[in-house]
């Protein structure tokens, strides 16, 4: 994928995170409703440090007029799978089309990276998310329990 997407006719530009976006990109989150982890793998320096990795692309859509960033996605793998994570998009301009631009732009890195298999995890109480991940073409798996294990409280 190019380093921009800049689509002229919609006024949206799909770009990497930058450092500077912190601030607002947690405001979209908490806004959102994901879990944020700011002392944890959502804090300035995780984030900072994730960005430098080769199995991530984070990505924001930004609007053309403002620059403002309106909308996330963090794409990762781990050499046998995609995931794609911290979908967001702005409350106000949502069922627009950003959200699949994003999880779009997404995938398109994930697939250059040789992953065939593409999957996210989504709160069991987000059924909006699963609509939306179900209209992407994601099949849902209720046969399949998430566990984790934390080195520390708020990781
Ligand atoms: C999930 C989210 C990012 C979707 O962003 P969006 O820009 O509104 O999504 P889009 O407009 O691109 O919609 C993509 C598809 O999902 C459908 N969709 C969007 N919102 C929907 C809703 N509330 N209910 C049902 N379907 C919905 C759209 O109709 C579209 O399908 P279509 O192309 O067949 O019309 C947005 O709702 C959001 O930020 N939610 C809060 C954060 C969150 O829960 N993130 C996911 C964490 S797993």
């Amino acid at each position: 994928m190019p380093e921009s997407d800049r689509d002229r006719a919609g006024g949206l530009e799909i770009r990497e995170f930058r450092i500077e976006d912190y601030d607002r990109v947690m405001a979209l989150w908490a806004e959102g409703g994901l879990p944020l982890k700011p002392q944890g793998r959502d804090s300035r320096e995780n984030i900072a440090r994730q960005i430098g990795l080769s199995n991530v692309r984070f990505l924001v859509a930004e609007d053309g007029a403002g620059g403002r960033v309106i909308g996330t996605v963090l794409a990762t793998h781990d050499g046998r799978k995609g995931w794609i994570n911290r979908l967001a998009v702005d409350a106000g301009l949502r069922k627009k089309g950003i959200g699949a631009r994003l999880v779009r732009a997404a995938e398109s890195w994930l697939e250059s990276q040789g992953m065939d298999i593409l999957a996210c995890l989504i709160e069991d109480d987000n059924a909006v998310s699963m609509a939306v991940f179900e209209k992407l073409g994601y099949k849902k798996h209720p046969e399949i329990i998430y566990f984790a294990k934390r080195k520390y409280p708020g990781v």
